[in-house]
């Protein structure tokens, strides 16, 4: 409806010798109390509509049409409401639920309540750290192979790392969650529908914001519907051939049907089956994807950070392909996955809507208020990250830990990430894997403009051009 106003946002990229300031939104400077010219710019570029002031030690109320919008950006109160309140604040605001109950259902990121509570173990068991030595297999082989991909294109060959690296963790998030009997065809359709997907959704319930607590149900046009029908027939196979004992053994999917033969009383039917399997896909490669993609971006701007990675890739592995066993000693590599994540946090927005009245700090909270953690502030308020703005892995390397609550890319408390360990060693193999043969390079005078939709991605993409490494 409000297409034709069109917005834009400021960009600020800082770059010296051997210091680097990445390209982040400029601080807002719209007048205050304007709920209209807010919310355009809001849906435009979630990140574009924070004041210097925002980026501090704080927590703020403010109303938008009548509905009060409480930014908590201190890792006390951010503590209080992820985990000693958690029961209050779990659940997920009428934009997020709206936005994705078609697709997914009753699926673990937007449920809450007691259908949270029964499936959370179950999702939390399939992703867990110890299942990680199958998974890395499985992203051992997924980056060997782009490798060679990258092996047969010619010497500066321009590619999109965004959809480079959307196509590998993807591949790697299939194969693990479906089996590797999904077959190319039925993986690239299920890709391009979620894809299509969130193109096609908005940013912003408007309704929510005119007095729905609930929001509006979002509008189910011809597009949405084939692009949703596509990809639930693909799954509802994979999960029908996995409950006729037809599927893959080691796969996600096998083991959540596995869980339900042993425990009836979960009820997990097939479409039930879906949406967790639909879940854990989505939420399970656009991050990584994310995160890999923004740390090509930076080695590219910040080059004498990128010469300490292949210096470890070389003394660490050799001429071998690093494999899951070598992370314990690749610091460099883990640091920089770390810095990438502070500075461009896949998830930049977590957002709740409060069930009862409460307080937060100083605030007094009124019901189905929407509540904002946003780990793009707080990842980039200075009280807690020296230079803050500026791209620094060397702060994660010896063992140093930012204070609790002020870190929070994976969220934190009850619901945070469930693949938190399988998405950070993977982010942290594919970067060592791909950094091992190539350079990636951005152009000089390129624009990159952080996006937020579902999650923080260069608008566009990233353009690049691959360079081959001499072997060590
Ligand atoms: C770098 C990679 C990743 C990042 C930064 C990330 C970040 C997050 C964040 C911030 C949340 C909480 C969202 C909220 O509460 O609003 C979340 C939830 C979730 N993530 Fe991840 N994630 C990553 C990778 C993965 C992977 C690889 C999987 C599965 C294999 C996964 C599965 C999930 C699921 C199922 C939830 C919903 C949990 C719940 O609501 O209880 N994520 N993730």
């Amino acid at each position: 409806m409000f297409s034709r106003l069109r917005r834009s946002t400021d960009i600020v990229e800082k770059r010296g010798k051997r210091s680097l300031e990445p390209a982040h939104a400029a601080y807002y400077k719209g007048k205050p109390g304007q709920s209209l010219n807010l919310i355009l710019q809001a849906r435009h570029d979630f990140l574009s509509v924070w004041r210097k002031g925002d980026y501090t030690d704080r927590v703020t109320s403010m109303k938008v049409f009548g509905r009060q919008i409480v930014t908590v950006n201190s890792p006390d109160a951010i503590r209080y409401v992820v985990a000693k309140r958690h029961e209050n604040f779990e659940r997920k605001t009428p934009q997020m639920r709206r936005a994705l109950e078609f697709l997914l259902g009753d699926g673990l990121f937007i449920s809450d309540g007691e259908t949270w509570k029964q499936r959370r173990p179950l999702v939390n068991d399939i992703v867990h750290k110890n299942r990680l030595p199958t998974f890395g297999k499985i992203m051992e082989n997924t980056s060997s192979e782009l490798v060679q991909r990258w092996s047969a294109l010619p010497d500066g060959a321009p590619v999109n790392a965004l959809y480079e690296m959307a196509g590998l963790t993807a591949e790697i998030i299939a194969r693990s969650v479906f089996g590797n009997d999904l077959g190319e065809e039925a993986a690239n359709a299920v890709t391009e529908g979620f894809e299509s997907y969130q193109s096609l959704i908005d940013s912003i319930n408007i309704g929510y914001f005119l007095g729905f607590d609930e929001g509006l149900p979002v509008l189910r046009t011809p597009k949405l519907r084939r692009s949703v029908s596509r990809i639930h027939q693909i799954i509802d196979k994979v999960v029908e051939d996995h409950l006729a004992g037809r599927g893959d053994d080691n796969s996600m999917v096998e083991l959540l049907v596995r869980r339900q033969k042993r425990n009836p009383e979960l009820k997990l039917d097939v479409v039930a089956l879906r949406n967790e399997a639909a879940t854990i896909f989505m939420a399970g490669h656009e991050t990584t994807a994310a995160t890999l993609t923004w740390a090509w971006y930076l080695l590219s701007r910040a080059q004498w950070i990128e010469k300490s990675l292949h210096e470890e890739i070389a003394r660490v592995c050799g001429d071998r392909v690093p494999t899951l066993d070598d992370i314990p000693q690749l610091e460099w590599c883990r640091a920089i996955i770390e810095e990438t994540l502070r500075l461009y946090p896949p998830v930049p927005i977590l957002a709740r809507q409060a069930k009862e009245a409460d307080r937060i700090g100083d605030i007094d909270v009124k019901p189905a208020s929407l509540i904002l953690i946003v780990p793009w502030l707080l990842h980039r308020t200075e009280a807690f990250f020296k230079d803050a703005h500026l791209f620094k892995p060397e702060r994660f390397l010896n063992g140093q830990k930012p204070i609790p609550y002020s870190y929070i890319p994976f969220a934190s408390g009850p619901r945070v990430c469930p693949g938190l360990q399988f998405g950070l060693n993977e982010a942290i193999l594919c970067l060592a894997v791909l950094a091992q043969r190539f350079k990636v390079r951005v152009a000089e005078d390129a624009k990159v403009e952080p996006q937020c939709r579902l999650t923080l991605r260069p608008r566009g993409g990233l353009p690049v051009t691959l360079h081959r490494r001499e072997r060590a």
